[in-house]
């Protein structure tokens, strides 16, 4: 008896692994269609690499020693016992699909982008998740500063279109080449030797060979320490000083304004002259929606030919996150435009026909058709965020006319009853009509 009654526990998401709700989906789908059309806009074509990739296409790229590759991804083996792991980032798998579909034989560069699921098995907290969406792009196959402004600025724009762009900056970097680099970490490990006992565990762990890491950790004394260490600027070759000063110029020329940060060297291994992150600005780099940079020695790394590229991706989540307390509201192809407030009988009998023919003309209209109030319409009419309010009240049905409210600006005009219908469409513009043609209907 007690067994039979016995209540099962609802099974619960794994840790930081989310549903996307309703709700989260209209951000998701208002984030993608922003993505898509800016990206289609400027010529980069969709790619969707698997979720599953040989682990050591992220070992080889990310890098070892890195974060992401030592602790972070879901590794396991399949059932002929080979390594597979769940992808933590995008660039990886773009490049192993690049070189192994003989993409170097299409039209240079090529032109890429993504949104993807992505799989980090990070300590799950706001704004960082096991199971997070990243969209991306890559250009490869060409080396010219005006491609990383270019890249940056229609990240910036998708910021924009979102509506995020205010609350973030632009963190701007450059780590030379790979042989510049390697000097500049030699002079690291050298001002860190004897000042080991002042770093956290994960920095004394990463001396050794991922020496950059130390530069933006978070752990008060090991802040302390990387804000008096030499300078990447000191150790750059010319090339990358030029390629960076010309990034500067273009970005300047297109309005954009940047953060110069020379301690700024993003988390994977294979990134090489620009590097770059949006921060949230009131998270800082614990949030950053953001960022990416010049990969000009990966796709030799990944048995390629030497190709170079460059890429950014920002996390959908954590825009999303800024998206709602910015109060940002997404449009949906539910939205009212027009409400229809009307005090008394009379008034009541012209909104029916009148809403009959904003429905023809393909406007879409609630009309308040029961007994509130005209304040108690009003509020509805807020509620549903409709453009435009249509009142008809006493007065107006003497008159023939109505008045038509612009919700957003406060202001109203009085328009002959018979123009009303003409008033609204042209007010509203073609593109947000939404008229019905049974026989369309099947491929709207
Ligand atoms: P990343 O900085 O590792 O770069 O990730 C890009 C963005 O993904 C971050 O700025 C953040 O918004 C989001 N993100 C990362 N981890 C998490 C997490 N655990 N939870 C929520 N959001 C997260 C890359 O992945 C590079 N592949 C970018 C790139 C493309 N570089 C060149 N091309």
């Amino acid at each position: 008896m007690a067994e039979e009654n016995r209540k099962l526990e609802p099974f619960q998401n794994p840790k930081g692994l989310h549903d996307i709700l309703p709700g989260d989906h209209e951000f998701h789908t208002f984030v993608k269609k922003v993505v898509r059309h800016r990206a289609r806009q400027a010529g980069f074509r969709r790619i969707t690499t698997p979720v599953l990739e040989y682990t050591d296409v992220f070992k080889r790229s990310i890098g070892e020693s890195s974060d992401i590759v030592s602790k972070e991804m879901y590794t396991f083996q399949d059932r002929k016992g080979r390594s597979l792991t769940m992808k933590p980032e995008g660039t990886a798998g773009v490049v192993r699909s690049y070189i192994q579909n003989g993409m170097n034989q299409w039209p240079q560069p090529v032109m890429l982008y993504y949104f993807e699921p992505h799989f980090r098995y990070d300590r799950p907290q706001k704004g960082r998740y096991r199971q997070f969406w990243q969209y991306g792009f890559e250009i490869i196959g060409e080396s010219d500063p005006a491609l990383d402004a270019q890249l940056i600025l229609l990240a910036h724009r998708i910021n924009q279109d979102l509506g995020v762009d205010k609350v973030v900056n632009l963190q701007l970097n450059t780590i030379g080449t790979a042989e510049s680099r390697a000097k500049y970490m030699q002079a690291l490990q050298d001002y860190y030797a004897g000042k080991e006992r002042s770093l956290c565990e994960d920095c004394k762990a990463r001396l050794a060979k991922n020496t950059l890491r130390l530069l933006d950790c978070k752990q008060e004394d090991c802040r302390i320490l990387a804000e008096l260490a030499p300078v990447m600027k000191d150790y750059l070759d010319k090339e990358s000083a030029e390629f960076h000063e010309e990034l500067k110029g273009y970005l300047e020329e297109v309005g954009i304004e940047f953060v110069e940060n020379p301690r700024l060297v993003r988390g994977l291994d294979y990134y090489s002259k620009t590097v770059f992150e949006f921060w949230d600005k009131t998270d800082g780099e614990q949030n950053a929606i953001g960022g990416g940079g010049r990969y000009d020695g990966l796709i030799e790394l990944m048995g390629g030919q030497p190709t170079p590229a460059v890429g950014f991706a920002a996390g959908v989540e954590r825009i999303i996150a800024n998206m709602k307390r910015e109060k940002i509201r997404v449009p949906s192809k539910d939205d009212l435009h027009v409400f229809v407030a009307q005090l008394g009988k009379e008034a009541k009998r012209k909104c029916l026909p009148l809403i009959q023919e904003l429905h023809e003309a393909g406007v879409k209209t609630m009309g308040a058709l029961g007994k509130g109030s005209i304040n108690e319409q009003l509020r509805i009419a807020n509620k549903f965020r409709v453009d435009y309010t249509v009142l008809i009240g006493i007065t107006e049905v003497r008159e023939g006319t109505a008045i038509i409210r612009d919700m957003s600006k406060g202001q109203q005009q009085t328009v002959k009853m018979n123009k009303v219908v003409d008033k609204l469409v042209k007010l509203l513009g073609e593109k947000k009509l939404d008229r019905y043609t049974p026989g369309e209907l099947l491929y709207s």
